[in-house]
């Protein structure tokens, strides 16, 4: 019996040295940790329960029935992250380079099944040289068989991909169907076709690293929602951003303890918006004094900077920010904006999550650029993510709500269930002196006529009076109570029952 017992810790300790120690030293020597490492920063201590360790490719080719390792690249399993539970795989590059059999992709398969039966998250780790070449069309089955269950299990479970190492061709589609990426800095590139391959067909000389880096991915192309400087933060982070998520549709987001008064009067927000109208201020610190404990994650924080999407706690309950941020192109809506806002907003319905919108927005941005590359279209990605979610929607409008953009920021028209608005907010088609120009052309050469004009004009709308006499806006609130009046208003909203009308699914303009 005991050489039983002994086999068995003999195979477990084979299967643990992934693909000898050579490989782990230039893992190592590369900055990265090894797979296995990994699930120790991301799980909760001793938490890990591994499936399929002792499994192997079946591949014959190219002497590849000599090379088999326990395990075949993917360490599977599941664990929890401060005790809730969540289903895992993590790519092993020091075999055969992490590349993904048809039996990898079974067992990535298997435990995304099990997440889906279960409601409990996916993480996956991914650090992969791409299909096994020595696999052939069974390695691009096993990819498309991920790419399924990818589909399938979104909007049911949160997935999170984080990439570690190379994730090149096809590969790519798996994280891009996930709710979330994140990639460490310098050690982790994604792209559909790499560098040589872009040298041959466009010319175009480039590295991997600015091909499909993270800054290209965080600021560029906006694949990636974080990048972080190594496996350890990048690791720390999701297991923080966990902690707002809830484990599947059918559930809330955890409460966490908190260590905050809800009625928290921040004074310094009454003279958080500038005197002059045109002035720009930072929103993200509206966000932080509104959260518990100022904690703010921020989703694609290096994006699309003239709107701020994350989330935060209310009372310990999960909270999905998206506001305005008039620091950047005076907070504007474009295709970049409206496009990172809609997906965040799609996420928070999907899973439940309330919604606060911080709006000081002068409109859309205007230009050729906007118009060629689609604004029409992106923008009505926004309008329509929130004008089909359900979940509790709180509005604050700060100070601008200007045009199809006021109409757009979770408006009381969007089925918003509060809309508050502080005494700074200006409510309008567009500013004073744009709207004076058009509907007194007449009197353009007399600038005192103008100036009597624009007064007007000011008096009548660069304030919140008139959408609230039609019921547009709830309540006036001051600046320094906007905690309080809005960790009211969710609690009020924690019964809300809301349903669309059914349809298979709705059609947003992609
Ligand atoms: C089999 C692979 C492999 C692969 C790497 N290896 N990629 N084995 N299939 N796809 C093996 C190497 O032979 C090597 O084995 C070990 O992994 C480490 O690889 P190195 O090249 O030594 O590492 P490095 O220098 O760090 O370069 C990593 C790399 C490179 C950039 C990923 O290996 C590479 O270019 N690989 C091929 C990438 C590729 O073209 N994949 C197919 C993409 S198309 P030893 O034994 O020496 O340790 C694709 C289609 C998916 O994925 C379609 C889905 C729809």
């Amino acid at each position: 019996m005991s050489d039983i017992l002994q086999q068995l810790e003999i195979r477990r300790d084979e299967a643990r040295m992934g693909g000898g120690q050579r490989r782990i030293d230039v893992q190592h020597s590369k900055g990265k940790l090894t797979a296995r490492e990994r699930l120790e920063v991301l799980l909760d201590e001793g938490s890990f329960e591994e499936f399929d360790m002792f499994v192997a490719h079946r591949c014959v080719d190219f002497g590849m029935d000599k090379q088999k390792y326990p395990g075949d690249g993917v360490v599977t399993g599941w664990g929890t992250i401060n005790g809730r539970m969540v289903y895992v795989y993590s790519q092993d590059f020091t075999v055969l380079g992490g590349s993904l059999s048809a039996t990898h992709a079974q067992k990535i398969c298997k435990i995304m099944d099990m997440a889906m039966r279960n409601g409990a998250p996916v993480i996956g780790l991914n650090d992969s040289g791409g299909a096994r070449i020595q696999e052939g069309v069974d390695a691009l089955g096993g990819y498309a068989d991920v790419f399924q269950k990818n589909v399938l299990a979104s909007g049911v479970v949160p997935q999170i991909s984080v990439i570690m190492g190379p994730c090149a061709g096809g590969a790519v589609y798996s994280p891009a169907m996930t709710d979330f990426i994140f990639m460490v800095r310098d050690s982790s590139y994604m792209f559909v076709t790499g560098p040589d391959v872009v040298k041959t067909v466009t010319n175009e000389v480039v590295t991997a690293e600015e091909l499909g880096g993270a800054r290209t991915h965080t600021t560029k192309s906006s694949v990636a929602d974080g990048a972080y400087d190594n496996d350890m933060e990048a690791l720390y982070e999701v297991r923080r951003l966990f902690d707002f998520l809830p484990l599947n549709n059918r559930e809330k987001a955890p409460t966490r303890p908190f260590n905050d008064t809800p009625s928290r009067v921040e004074s310094s927000l009454d003279t958080l918006v500038p005197g002059n109208p045109n002035a720009p201020y930072d929103m993200s610190e509206l966000v932080r004094k509104l959260a518990d404990e100022g904690d703010f994650f921020e989703i694609q924080a290096e994006f699309a900077k003239n709107i701020l999407t994350g989330f935060i706690r209310l009372e310990g309950k999960t909270v999905g920010v998206v506001a305005n941020q008039p620091m950047v192109l005076a907070g504007c809506l474009d295709i970049d904006a409206s496009r990172k806002a809609a997906r965040f907003v799609r996420f928070c319905d999907a899973f439940e999550i309330p919604i606060l919108t911080l709006v000081d927005v002068p409109g859309f941005l205007p230009g050729t650029g906007q118009e060629y590359g689609g604004v029409i279209k992106h923008g009505a990605k926004l309008l329509f993510a929130y004008g089909e979610a359900t979940v509790p929607k709180v509005t604050v409008i700060v100070r601008k709500a200007y045009g199809g953009a006021y109409d757009v920021m979770a408006s009381k028209h969007l089925r918003g269930d509060f809309n508050y608005a502080w005494p700074t907010a200006q409510i309008a088609v567009m500013g004073a002196s744009g709207a004076v120009e058009i509907i007194h052309r007449a009197d353009l050469g007399d600038a005192d006529k103008i100036a009597a004009h624009t007064a007007d004009y000011e008096a009548r709308f660069a304030s919140p009076f008139v959408a609230a006499e039609r019921g547009f806006i709830d309540e006036v609130i001051l600046p320094h109570n906007t905690r309080l009046r809005v960790t009211r208003a969710f609690a009020s909203l924690r019964g809300k029952q809301l349903k669309n009308p059914w349809k298979k699914h709705d059609n947003i303009p992609l």
